[in-house]
């Protein structure tokens, strides 16, 4: 980066601090936030800019791009990445920009290349980003300084990380590294996508993480999830490690126990991840029972694919995976459901599942696969936009949270953490 262009972007982040922390100052620890961190277009350059331009986002899954030229499109804000697999062993991540006069390169969503040509005037690139032909250019073009801009991009057990950061972002290993025995156990390196549905939300970022990390809402909006989980665990741990009142936990820590000991002979590694707010990622990871006599998360409670992983058999177990609140991860012992959270815009929000499979799993039954997963997000879906479209009046002001939305409060310190603000517990 030339010292110019850091300079300014030095002066915008300060930009982007001073409006979350003039509104962070208005802003009580325990209730929902004000109106312009949903709706202000601001706060949504200064959430670009400082949260979700830093952050490792799953972008994908690697059977998006099984063999050489796959490519797809993965948009955050106003970015437009190219996934390409430019061989057996890489795959490359470009911002789609053309470096003749910025046109976009690629506009389907995804396809199958040989090289990467821009439609303008036919500059072409290889898989691997060089520019390769740029017709009639004087004679002291380089087209060797003239490749794709590359993206930061890392693959761990089959997700496609990417980061738009424009300085060396946050260390992968570190922020990640102590997940891999449990992505390892479900397979998710060879696992194939049976299913995938986009939900765009016309809803902000915010609300969406904070709708998926409170159980406040399932017993009222979502039926059929309800129906696989017991609803002693919802209560106690249903937004994470021990999210529930202390009474409540207390109770039903002694049967997760002794789920954790059966799992345990059955191959699963047991353990637990709860970052803390002044993680760079906020990583969740929770493993708990389903519902009494289930193997699956499925109306009946049958399996609909085969045991997916290392698994030795039904632990009647499910682990819930938050890599950040842009991803999450949700696995039973058959298949897995990956959640893409992807800001667009201040109010605009893609939610892209993909169900996961064992690699080898050859029969799948795809209706009693997504049957709790799709009902329930596009439940989530309508409660959301519902909530975007309330907070539009001018009547609304920040609500107080139950003892089951202790975990959204979690959400909001670590989201002023990233403007380098006290949390809440300090203002
Ligand atoms: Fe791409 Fe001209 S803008 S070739
Ligand atoms: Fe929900």
């Amino acid at each position: 980066m030339s010292t110019a262009t850091s300079t300014q972007s030095g002066k915008d982040t300060l930009k982007n601090c001073s409006v979350i922390a003039r509104l962070a100052a208005h802003t009580m620890s325990g209730y929902s936030l004000g109106r312009q961190f949903y709706c202000d277009d601001a706060v949504f350059a200064a959430d670009m800019e400082q949260v979700i331009g830093r952050k490792w986002l799953v972008a994908g899954h690697v059977d998006r791009v099984r063999n050489k030229g796959d490519y797809f499109l993965f948009k955050v804000g106003d970015e437009s990445i190219i996934i390409v697999r430019s061989d057996e062993s890489t795959i490359n991540a470009f911002y789609n920009v053309c470096r003749h006069r910025g046109s976009l390169i690629c506009t389907e969503a995804q396809g199958k290349v040989s090289r990467l040509t821009c439609g303008y005037h036919a500059w072409t690139y290889g898989l691997d980003g060089q520019l390769l032909a740029a017709r009639l250019m004087p004679a002291d073009f380089s087209k060797r300084e003239n490749g794709l801009h590359r993206c930061h991009i890392r693959v761990f057990y089959g997700f496609i990380f990417i980061n738009l950061s424009d300085q060396e972002p946050v260390d992968f290993d570190a922020s990640f590294g102590d997940l891999a025995p449990y992505l390892d156990f479900h397979g998710f390196a060879d696992a194939k996508i049976a299913y995938s549905r986009s939900y765009p939300t016309s809803a902000n970022w915010k609300l969406i993480v904070e709708n998926f990390v409170e159980c406040y809402h399932c017993g009222p909006a979502h039926p059929e999830f309800c129906s696989m989980h017991p609803p002693e665990a919802l209560i106690a741990f249903g937004a994470g490690p021990s999210s529930g009142p202390a009474e409540a936990v207390e109770k039903y820590l002694p049967t997760v126990q002794a789920w954790e000991r059966r799992a345990a002979n059955l191959g699963r590694p047991i353990g637990t991840v709860d970052d803390d707010p002044a993680s760079s990622h906020l990583r969740l990871l929770l493993q708990r029972t389903i519902r009494e006599g289930y193997d699956s998360e499925t109306q009946d409670g049958r399996l609909a694919s085969s045991l997916m992983g290392k698994r030795l058999g039904c632990d009647q177990g499910r682990m819930y995976l938050s890599f950040s609140p842009f991803t999450q991860v949700v696995a039973t012992n058959d298949f897995a459901v990956l959640f893409l959270f992807t800001p667009r815009s201040t109010m605009q929000t893609d939610v892209d599942l993909y169900w996961l499979v064992d690699g080898k799993a050859s029969q799948v039954d795809v209706e009693k696969m997504i049957w709790g997963w799709d009902r329930t997000t596009l439940q989530d879906k309508e409660i959301t936009q519902n909530n975007q479209a309330g907070i539009l009046s001018k009547r609304y002001q920040p609500g107080r949270y139950s003892e089951h939305e202790r975990r959204v409060d979690t959400f909001h310190q670590w989201y002023f953490s990233q403007f380098g603000l006290p949390l809440s517990s300090d203002r």
